[in-house]
């Protein structure tokens, strides 16, 4: 009898698929991808892998995000059901009425976001760009939506106005900064690394604000061994893999935990190659419309 990864390996391979996953993952999933990343990377992948399948372990805005870059490809989620609460919380049509009150404002939004929210700003970034994406529109009024704490930072960073829309992750709201000043006191020489969605109390404790795909770059490259990192549990996995020599210390490892990214499991991902479902398509007219905001984002990197 063949183990569950190896009967993925098989139809895999049957099917001509590649296998994606982004850094939050469960570590099982992680260790059968063939890419791991954060949302960037795993956006720019999609678009460029020649394979004709794409399973897609992430939520479910980043598998609409690659449908829209590679319409011709078929891009399947192996739990539809995984979505992002942030992203929930900004709808096109009351972006639309935030744009009414800001008439030449530019848009920006973060790619956790709806395929129809992508089609109403100007341009996307990730938290690996943001700053430098916000900068590329120069010296206008700016919206951004839906994370009011990649907002700020962004701000703060550029010194800066911007419109900030409410929006927020619930798994980063849940890292207080009586959390990490714990994890300070029990690990004085560690370095503390962590997401610009954590709130503003945790980003002021922070050595380094940084995506996922940063955090695993800059471990690598610090000469530091210990890290407190302040970011959903799933990093760690990577952080440990890749830097035996060091250790690392999740802040709030029982509740900093995405439970949309923890619905991917092994036998879903299966059961997808076996059903080849669920397929994430994303209409035209609206795929138009967001590919050109995720496209200026690519531009610049
Ligand atoms: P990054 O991997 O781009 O840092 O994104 C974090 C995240 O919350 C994705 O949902
Ligand atoms: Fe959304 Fe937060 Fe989960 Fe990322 S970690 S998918 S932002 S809820």
């Amino acid at each position: 009898m063949k183990t569950i990864e190896e009967q993925i390996a098989a139809l895999k391979k049957k099917r001509g698929a590649v296998i994606i996953a982004h850094n939050y993952q469960v570590d099982e999933v992680q260790a059968i991808a063939d890419f791991t990343g954060d949302s960037l990377e795993l956006s720019r992948k999609a678009a460029t892998l020649p394979n004709e399948v794409v399973v897609f372990c992430g939520v479910h805005f980043m598998a609409e995000t690659a449908a829209i870059l590679s319409p011709e490809k078929t891009i399947l989620i192996p739990d539809p059901q995984a979505g992002c609460p942030m992203a929930d919380m900004v709808t096109a049509e009351k972006l639309r009425a935030l744009k009414g009150s800001h008439p030449g404002a530019k848009v920006v939004c973060y790619v956790n976001s709806s395929a129809e929210v992508k089609a109403e700003s100007d341009i996307c970034c990730t938290s690996s760009n943001a700053v430098k994406v916000a900068q590329s529109l120069g010296d206008v009024e700016i919206i951004f939506v839906p994370d009011r704490n990649l907002g700020a930072f962004v701000a703060e960073r550029l010194g800066r106005e911007m419109i900030l829309y409410n929006g927020f992750c619930p798994t980063h709201e849940r890292i207080r900064d009586s959390d990490v000043l714990e994890m300070k006191a029990e690990h004085p020489d560690a370095l503390v690394l962590a997401h610009p969605e954590c709130n503003k109390p945790v980003r002021d404790l922070a050595d380094e604000l940084l995506s996922t795909g940063q955090m695993c770059r800059f471990a690598q490259a610090s000469d530091h061994k210990e890290f407190i990192i302040a970011t959903e549990m799933g990093i760690n996995y990577r952080l440990r893999n890749e830097n035996p020599g060091k250790k690392f210390y999740p802040v709030n490892p029982d509740r900093a935990v995405c439970p949309n990214m923890k619905k991917i499991t092994l036998e879903k991902v299966l059961w997808c190659l076996q059903d080849m479902k669920e397929r994430v398509t994303v209409p035209k007219a609206i795929a138009r419309r967001a590919v050109s905001s995720i496209e200026r984002m690519l531009e610049i990197g």
